[in-house]
């Protein structure tokens, strides 16, 4: 079969590489794809992922079998519902069902609803009024604009004064334009914070294994946020007990629910969780794999994704087969001065296949040389049997090269042997 993959960056380059694993599949394609995914075989094709005429001619033309969503723009824009009515398999949630990550104040609805558990919250418009209610919570609090925003669209306040100047930039300066007319005051939560991500087919659910990102540009979770600088799977100071409620009490429920308000989902549903004293909590809701977490999870993957893709298609059951010991860790190397304005342009060092398996994201290529082009430009995936191993290869490599340019954080997966070490 051949396949179209939807999008640019690192994860769409992990979800193409294992389907290319495949022996059911022959072409992998990706759209636009970038031109270090071809490294590995994976074919790109120079058509945005917001044209969706020019995807479905291509799907056709290419006798595409089914196309996989990657991020959640297309989804919010409704490309699923437009492969279908075009006659076109398409794996990934209806723009209905893409609300649960395009709206937080939907979500949190949702969530009410169901009574799944997330932080105490209120939804604004009116800055006085936002004003009134951060007055009367205190300190800490989160501000999050309402619509989508790369990740860059919430801030955890620790002081009164930074949050109504948060509320004050989204809904008096519309700093996040249309994304932040509507604002969600929430209750901050305190705990380890980790993604659980599921397959879902409407009401049936595949959880995945765990990982935890890394969502600030600096060592120690310092400066500000990104779409995520590192990753790890699984994580090894959260319990099965926080798991299994993570399934029960938060993916299962989002599921059902979404079927009952007559939005079913069928996608990747992604539950950003923090593991609090009284069990996990939702902090956000994702229609779609996350970026970095995809580059450590489908590695751990032993089922072949293309068929579990088929079988969700055709509503059949599937069964996922994880590795079984040891860890997947990943760490993104950035252009200088991302998450804000950044170099671009330079040269990038070559990784020998066997010497570390590399996602591209942010590059482009000159005269067969691949130079950074975006603020993520890609990431080194490594296999340990601990976390110590894992990170033990990949800052070798890293610093056996020249990165020049570029910046990364040298403390992924510490928390994890932090914790482990503290309680041992
Ligand atoms: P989000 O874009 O919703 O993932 O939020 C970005 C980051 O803000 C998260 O990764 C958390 O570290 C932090 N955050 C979001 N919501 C909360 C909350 N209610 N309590 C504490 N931290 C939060
Ligand atoms: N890594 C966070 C996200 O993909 O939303």
């Amino acid at each position: 079969m051949n396949v179209l993959i939807i999008g640019t960056g690192g994860r769409e380059h992990a979800i193409a590489s294992k389907i290319l694993q495949s022996p059911l599949v022959e072409n992998v394609y990706c759209a636009p794809g970038n031109p270090g995914m071809t490294r590995d075989g994976v074919k790109i094709v120079d058509i945005k992922e917001t044209d969706h005429q020019g995807l479905i001619e291509f799907a056709k033309k290419a006798s595409i079998t089914w196309s996989f969503v990657g991020p959640e723009i297309p989804l919010l824009n409704g490309i699923v519902d437009d492969f279908k009515k075009a006659e076109l398999k398409i794996f990934g949630p209806t723009k209905a069902a893409a609300l649960i990550e395009g709206s937080k104040s939907f979500a949190k609805e949702l969530m009410e609803r169901c009574q799944i558990p997330t932080a105490e919250s209120k939804t604004f418009t009116s800055y006085l009024e936002a004003k009134r209610y951060i007055e009367e919570k205190g300190t800490p609090i989160v501000i999050k604009a309402d619509g989508l925003a790369a990740g860059k669209g919430v801030v955890v306040a620790m002081t009164k004064a930074e949050a109504l100047q948060a509320a004050s930039d989204m809904l008096e300066k519309h700093r996040f334009g249309q994304s932040g007319h509507q604002i969600v005051v929430e209750e901050f939560l305190e705990g380890e914070e980790f993604s659980l991500l599921a397959f879902v087919d409407g009401e049936a659910v595949y959880p995945m294994e765990i990982s935890q990102d890394h969502k600030r540009a600096y060592d120690g979770d310092q400066g500000p946020n990104t779409g995520g600088m590192g990753a790890y799977s699984p994580v090894p100071h959260i319990s099965e007990a926080i798991i299994e409620a993570g399934i029960e009490k938060v993916i299962k429920p989002a599921a059902k629910g979404m079927s009952e308000i007559g939005r079913p989902f069928i996608g990747v549903l992604y539950a950003g969780l923090i593991a609090t004293s009284d069990g996990p909590k939702v902090i956000e809701f994702n229609a779609r794999f996350g970026d970095p977490e995809t580059q450590v999870i489908l590695p751990r993957l032993k089922s072949d994704l293309a068929q579990v893709i088929t079988d969700l298609l055709d509503h059949k059951p599937v069964h996922l087969i994880w590795e079984e010991t040891g860890y997947r860790l990943g760490v993104v190397v950035a252009a200088e001065g991302y998450p804000n304005q950044y170099l671009t342009a330079m040269d990038l060092p070559d990784f020998p296949e066997e010497e570390a398996t590399v996602y591209y994201a942010g590059v482009q290529e000159e005269k067969g040389i691949l130079k950074g082009s975006g603020g993520r430009i890609y990431l080194v995936e490594s296999y340990g049997e601990t976390i110590e191993e894992a990170r033990e290869k990949i800052y070798n490599v890293l610093e056996s090269k020249d990165t020049k340019g570029t910046f990364y954080r040298k403390d992924i997966g510490m928390k994890a042997i932090n914790v482990f070490s503290k309680n041992h």
